[in-house]
């Protein structure tokens, strides 16, 4: 059965001094649920928010938190993100540390688990994981910073990745550049969630749900039928 189409802001690219309303504005508009960036200067090189700002802005939406991890001991940040609300963890490939045992641990504790693919990481590096996860993020830009050029590049992992998760519960995601632009890109090659930073905090909060309904309607007019 054919995956839903989601759009998901990525708070990142918010208005930080307005973060709350900027929340509430993209929940308003039609965002399926949160990607909150966690960096801490050593798995990228840049620092963005923890578990204190994810526990501030819990109580403002109702949807899902997913939580991109770029924090190392990944280990040592589940427990305090689950705390802080968080519904899913994507952990990085190609870490110091076990990813398996790892993606075991954020199951233990009642969070969905899913994984990040760098640009460097290819496709098959999902093979033995495939049973403990619901969500593949493929990154189309260098991780770490918002506002960089989609790489069309990822798009053969990206089809690479929508055969092999074949018919299992799993979603597949672009994160980096996506915007009205490359939507239908990702969206042909295989791609059924679409994460933006950019690409929707960049309109202005009167245009967030004009954009966020385009992006579906780009999506859903592109995706390949019956994936
Ligand atoms: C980059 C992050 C992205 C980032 C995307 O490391 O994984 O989630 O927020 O930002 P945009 O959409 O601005 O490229
Ligand atoms: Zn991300």
């Amino acid at each position: 059965m054919a995956r839903p189409t989601h759009i998901i802001p990525s708070i990142l690219a918010a208005d930080y001094t307005r973060l709350g309303d900027e929340v509430i504005s993209v929940d308003v508009a039609g965002a399926d649920r949160f990607h909150l960036d966690v960096m801490d200067g050593h798995v990228v090189k840049n620092l963005s928010f923890g578990p204190d700002l994810i526990r501030a802005i819990r109580p403002l939406t109702h949807k899902p938190f997913e939580v991109h991890l770029m924090a190392t001991p990944a280990l040592d940040w589940i427990e305090p993100l689950r705390q802080a609300g968080s519904d899913r963890i994507l952990l990085h490939l190609g870490q110091d540390f076990d990813t398996k045992s790892t993606l075991q641990a954020i199951l233990a504790a009642g969070m969905k688990a899913g994984i990040v693919l760098a640009p460097d990481e290819p496709a098959q590096s999902v093979l033995p994981l495939l049973d403990l996860i619901d969500f593949i993020n493929v990154l189309t830009v260098i991780p770490g910073f918002g506002g960089q050029p989609f790489m069309t590049g990822m798009m053969p992992k990206v089809s690479e990745l929508r055969a092999l998760i074949a018919e299992r519960p799993i979603d597949l995601a672009v994160d980096g550049g996506v915007n009205l632009s490359t939507v239908p890109i990702a969206a042909q090659a295989g791609a059924n969630v679409f994460i933006a930073g950019t690409g929707i905090y960049s309109v202005g909060a009167t245009r967030y749900a004009e954009t966020l309904k385009n992006m579906r309607i780009l999506a859903d007019a592109n995706r390949p039928t019956g994936v």
